[in-house]
């Protein structure tokens, strides 16, 4: 058993406006104890337009859910029409923003390059980027899995200290199993995992490597949450579709520390 906290993470995507944002984080809180915040982090990551709801919520009620954000421009400031900056996300106490997703990366053409100025964006501004890696199905068949995600996952760490990329999540998301109802075999979660963290011990050091958090994303549900969690590199998972409903999420939740 790893000393690392798993972190469980709802993305909620283009999901909830803010009124249905707050019944969700509500009914979540209800669903969770002491003992499940014990033992995992759980984060919520609503849409923009929900963000301060969120934080709301969680704050006057001392929820220990962290609040997240789906995505960040990597300036603080200026002419970036319909963009929102990481001071913003800040200043709404986000702790955890996502960067790189596949479809921030595959509808909206963010490359290597822009996913890593985000990174280094929300590290500047004091909060914990949640780097998503993941292969297409054509680059596993391939047998490019490896390959992939290491790049990935190096132009992310170039010019971090071991002390930052210890402090970071990754999310391995095969993009094939990304809500489609397929996901990939814990072991191939695993295996993936492992080479990620190997590769962090190589670059990084020991220290950052034992650290690092890494979780799985594509098609996590509650029955297959338990399986995920007895592997040794996972720690914590990225949920879209099961995290939209709050009885859903909890059970996904308790799934992990059953
Ligand atoms: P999914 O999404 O759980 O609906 O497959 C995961 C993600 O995109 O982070």
């Amino acid at each position: 058993m790893s000393s690392r906290q798993p972190l469980i993470s709802g993305n909620w995507k283009m999901h909830h406006t803010h009124l249905e944002a707050i019944a969700v984080v509500q009914k979540l809180a209800f669903s969770l104890n002491d003992e499940d915040y014990r033992v995992l982090a759980v984060s919520v990551h609503p849409a923009f337009t929900a963000l301060r709801s969120v934080q709301t919520v969680l704050e006057a009620d001392d929820i220990p859910i962290a609040l997240g954000a789906q995505d960040v421009y990597p300036g603080d400031k200026g002419a970036f029409t319909g963009e929102v900056s990481p001071v913003m996300l800040a200043k709404l106490n986000v702790r955890y923003v996502i960067v790189g997703h596949s479809e921030r990366r595959e509808l909206f053409g963010e490359t290597d390059e822009v996913v890593k100025a985000k990174l280094d964006a929300v590290l500047r501004h004091g909060m914990t980027p949640i780097l998503c890696v993941g292969e297409t199905l054509a680059e596993r068949e391939a047998g490019e899995t490896e390959a992939k995600v290491s790049r990935q996952l190096s132009s992310a760490l170039a010019g971090l200290s071991a002390e930052q990329v210890g402090g970071l999540v990754v999310a391995y998301e095969p993009i094939w199993a990304i809500g489609t109802g397929r996901n990939a075999t814990p072991e191939d979660a695993q295996q993936i995992a492992a080479s990620l963290r190997q590769q962090v011990k190589e670059a990084c050091g020991a220290d950052a490597a034992a650290r690092i958090r890494i979780q799985y994303g594509g098609s996590v549900k509650p029955d297959n949450t338990e399986a995920l969690s007895l592997q040794e590199d996972v720690d914590g998972a990225l949920v879209g579709g099961a995290s939209l409903d709050a009885g859903t999420f909890a059970r996904v939740i308790h799934a992990w520390r059953s």
